[in-house]
Parts: C-alpha cells; structure tokens; sequence
C-alpha cells in the first residue's frame, strides 16, 4: 500500500502582493497564511508526514508558533529559485531524512492556497489513489477568455472548451515526480503536472471549486478570510 505524503513549497517572495513579508506569512484570520493549508494538511489522518520548503536563509518561520503540528510536520530549507526547483529540493530533502517509496504518494500543495478544504482533499486522494499516472485539483473556466496584444486591446476570443484552472494539491508518486521536474529542470513549468505532461503522460483533472483560490494579489486576502471565516 502506497503511502501519503505532502510537500508545500514555501520558499517564494510573492512580489505580486507588493509587501515586504513573503505571501506565506502574511496575515490572514490571526495566523500566517501558511498556518491555514497546514492546519487541513496535518489534520488528515492518511497524510503521513508533511515537508515545507522554506527559503534558505528564512528567519521569519521561527517567529512564530508550529507545535501544534509537531509530530507530522517536518522543516526543510531548501527552496532553490523557481517552484519547480524548490519542490525537487524538498523531495530530496524529505527522502535524505524519511523512509519515501517510489510508489508513494507526494500531493504538492502551494502555501498561497490557504482554503484547501477537508472534504477537496479527500477526494483528490480518493479519485487518484489507484490513477497511473496522478493528477491535480481544478476547476472548469466559467469566464469567458479574451487574448490581448501588447496595447491591452482584443487580439481575440479563445474557446474555453475544455479548459480548466489548475489548482493544488497536485498528486503524484514520489519517483515519477523527481524524474519530471529533474527532466524539465523546472524550466517555464509552473506546477508539477506540468513537468508530467512533458514525460508524454496525462494527469487526471479532479473537479474542485472556486473557494480553493490562490492568494495573489492583496485584494484576494480578503476573500480568503471570508472563504475560511464561513468554512
Ligand atoms: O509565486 P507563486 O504564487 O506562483 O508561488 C506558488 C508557491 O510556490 C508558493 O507557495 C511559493 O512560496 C512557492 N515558491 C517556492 N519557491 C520559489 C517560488 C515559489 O517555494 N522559488
């Protein structure tokens, strides 16, 4: 039987939120924004272990208080420059200090989506227990999509046919994904699924909604703490 593990990247700046603070720490309902995707991580009883990858050279995780998830949760600073070099970092981090099969479970989730439910989570690990090949979270695209050329004027209109948002968690096994982002070297790729495609393989999209948004401009923060006030 495969194992479960999570591993959230945390090692970003988030320039787009125009403040000094990194967007995992920012505040959001009393808590660092990172405490909320951690709190639904950790409570999970099939969830073995869960990594952060941090920055090196992060001095804010220590200012505040983590031990209500001890015991499941493990502090890895390692982030590397993109996304996709600070989850292959942590995976090798996490594999040097516990015992990870290949065949097992890695869900990736982005500490800047602090909504993640009980009941999302649950299903990505239901739907892609027995996949091949994994899969992700996300949500059909409601709106319509306009192209814009340089000047922000309509180039055109593009089919929303088939298209979905991605979202995390993103879930795959632990050897598949070291090999992707190893491959890809996590070049322009943005999410982990991404460096999956890019082995030729198709991860299975898991419909989830709206409420799981990422945090990534200011105005978004409160959203989320009404989100996670109603939930
Ligand atoms: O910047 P963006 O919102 O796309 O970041 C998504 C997630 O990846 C965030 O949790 C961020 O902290 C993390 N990240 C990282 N290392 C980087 C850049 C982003 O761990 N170099």
């Amino acid at each position: 039987m495969a194992n479960f593990f999570a591993l959230i990247p945390a090692a970003g700046a988030g320039s787009r939120m125009r403040d000094e603070l990194p967007k995992q720490y920012l505040p959001l309902a009393g808590k660092p924004m990172i405490y909320h995707a951690l709190r639904t991580i950790c409570s999970s009883l099939r969830i073995v272990r869960v990594f952060v990858v941090l920055a090196p050279g992060d001095d804010e995780w220590l200012r505040h208080d983590w031990s209500e998830f001890s015991g499941k949760l493990v502090v890895l600073q390692c982030g590397g420059a993109t996304r996709a070099q600070s989850v292959l970092n942590g995976l090798q981090g996490a594999r040097d200090i516990s015992a990870i099969g290949d065949g097992d479970w890695i869900l990736v989730h982005d500490a800047a989506r602090p909504c993640l439910g009980e009941t999302q989570l649950d299903k990505l690990m239901d739907e892609l227990a027995g996949d091949e090949v994994g899969g992700l979270l996300a949500v059909p695209v409601a709106d319509t999509l306009k192209r814009s050329d340089t000047s922000s004027r309509v180039a055109c209109t593009e089919s929303r046919e088939n298209l979905w948002q991605a979202q995390t968690p993103q879930m795959f096994r632990y050897r598949l994904l070291v090999e992707a982002l190893s491959m890809t070297g996590g070049a322009t790729m943005t999410d982990d699924a991404g460096a999956v495609e890019a082995l030729g393989l198709q991860p299975k999209l898991v419909l989830s909604d709206a409420r799981n948004l990422k945090v990534t401009y200011p105005q978004d923060l409160a959203l989320a703490e009404l989100i996670l006030r109603n939930s």
